[in-house]
């Protein structure tokens, strides 16, 4: 994650190394703030009732203040808590540790997100490890092009979201149901081609799959998986040209890669995450008028169809970096140790948990400045910055980033081409610090076609 910092960051206070050990009493705090409003909201598949509930009684502010508290008065780069069983870190320096050793010594497949993920795609990169995490992952990255800004399918992707956004449901209003109908079919275009289009009931057999994987017990293999996996191997069969499938052939492979199942992860990471950061994305965009201004000024007279124009949008880039940052759609990344090892120079037996909350990291009142502001400009330059997480950072960062920036900016730029909008639902005052939490289930817009209204 490259950032540039508007302010010189505040450090925190007491000592700044180790990981020291908290209380029984305080280990319980940071379980019942920090790790469990993540059960109850969904770990695969946001439940839109508990999104409502935990919106209301505000969970993501009390987790900050109970991590601020706890971290003020260890000090340190994280705490060991239960005696050593779990460690939670907020140093940069030990997230990097972390991260950068992510899938060998600290592996994600494992805890509640690796037998979740199992339910739907046992072999997907993000819960493997080791030989089969660094063969799944040279597949991933052959196909979505991981190292460069610019995918070589990008021009007939950005031909797809031009297409989708002129046929969005926008009346008076602007809905989620009707952006999550726009990043469906966006989706499906994307990862199997046109053809796939109207395939929503593939759709319809993850999501549940996803939602049967959020209940932590009484989960049993069901006919969904092998008729959702037998659907994904006949698409393999004539792979539409311009599709991700299309780049199969040519991506590295062996036994250990399991192709179909990399495909679910794409699926759900484009229809359902990056749906839910674009749509508070415009929300954050529309309800503050200088933002809109700048933003508009910096669509004018662009081409969103032009691939390197639309790489070009760096302001409307560093939003969607911040609406990522303030509302971490990855709330928390889980890790397990695969051996004994030494993290911020403190022994850590194998088996310990490490969590990194991005939730309180990202926020963290001591160390980001302007922490509750929308600043688009911290996203300027590239220097690496371990606090920020809602992509991630180190080996297992995500590979779909430069897609997710992409997609995203292409379909925010159409839609703020074709449309005025307000944030009719929830109201976010301009200038103002921004809410802990944005249910974007709940968020309404006002619409209006650009072209009725004066500018
Ligand atoms: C706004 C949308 C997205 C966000 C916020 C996001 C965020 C993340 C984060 C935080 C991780 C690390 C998770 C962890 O280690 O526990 C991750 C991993 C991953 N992401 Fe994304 N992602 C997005 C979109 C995408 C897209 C569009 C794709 C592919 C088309 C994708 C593919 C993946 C894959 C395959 C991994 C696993 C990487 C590994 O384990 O080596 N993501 N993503």
């Amino acid at each position: 994650m490259s950032v540039s910092e508007p302010a010189a960051a505040p450090r925190a206070s007491g000592k700044e190394g180790g990981l020291p050990e908290a209380s029984i009493a305080d280990s319980a705090r940071v379980v019942a703030a920090g790790l469990l409003p993540n059960l109850v909201r969904g770990l695969f598949s946001p439940r839109p009732a508990a999104m409502k509930r935990l919106t209301a009684v505000d969970t993501d502010r009390r987790t900050i203040e109970v991590l601020s508290d706890i971290r003020r008065r260890h000090g340190g780069q994280g705490v060991r808590l239960f005696g050593g069983r779990l460690v939670v870190v907020w140093g940069p320096e030990a997230i990097q540790e972390v991260l950068d050793q992510s899938a060998e010594v600290y592996a994600s497949d494992s805890g509640a997100k690796g037998k979740g993920m199992s339910h739907f795609q046992p072999d997907a990169l993000t819960v493997s490890r080791g030989e089969a995490w660094r063969d799944r992952r040279t597949f991933n990255e052959a196909v979505l092009a991981t190292s460069e800004r610019v995918h070589p399918l990008a021009d007939r992707f950005l031909a797809v979201v031009a297409d989708e956004v002129g046929r969005l449901r926008v009346g008076a209003t602007l809905e989620w149901e009707a952006w999550e109908s726009l990043f469906d079919h966006i989706t499906l275009r994307m990862i199997f081609g046109d053809r796939a289009r109207d395939d929503q009931e593939l759709t319809a057999l993850l999501e549940s799959l996803m939602g049967e994987a959020n209940r932590l017990v009484g989960r049993s293999p069901s006919d969904d998986y092998y008729e959702f996996y037998g659907r994904l191997e006949r698409k393999l069969i004539d792979p539409e040209p311009g599709s991700l499938l299309s780049r199969f052939s040519e991506a590295p492979q062996s036994d250990l890669t399991r192709i179909v199942h990399q495909i679910p992860h794409w699926m759900f990471a484009t229809r359902d995450t990056l749906a839910a950061n674009t749509y508070r994305a415009l929300g954050v965009i529309v309800a503050d008028p200088a933002i809109e201004r700048r933003v508009r000024e910096e669509l004018d007279g662009v081409d969103l169809g032009d691939a390197g124009a639309v790489d070009g949008l760096r302001l409307l880039e560093g939003c969607l970096h911040e609406v990522m940052r303030l509302w971490p759609t990855v709330p928390l990344l889980a890790r397990e140790t695969t051996r004994e090892t030494t993290l911020a120079g403190q022994r850590l037996d194998e088996g310990t948990q490490v969590m990194i909350l991005n939730t309180f990291n990202h926020r963290d009142p001591d160390q980001v400045p302007d922490a509750d502001r929308l600043a688009p400009e911290r996203w300027e330059g590239d220097r690496q910055d371990y606090r920020f997480n809602h992509l991630s950072n180190g080996s297992q960062d995500c590979p779909g980033g430069p897609l997710v920036l992409l997609l995203g900016k292409a379909t925010l730029g159409r839609v703020l081409e074709g449309h005025r909008l307000s944030l009719d639902q929830p109201r976010l005052e301009p200038g103002r610090d921004l809410p802990h939490m944005l249910n974007f289930y709940e968020m309404r817009f006002g619409a209006a076609p650009a072209d009725r209204v004066p500018s």
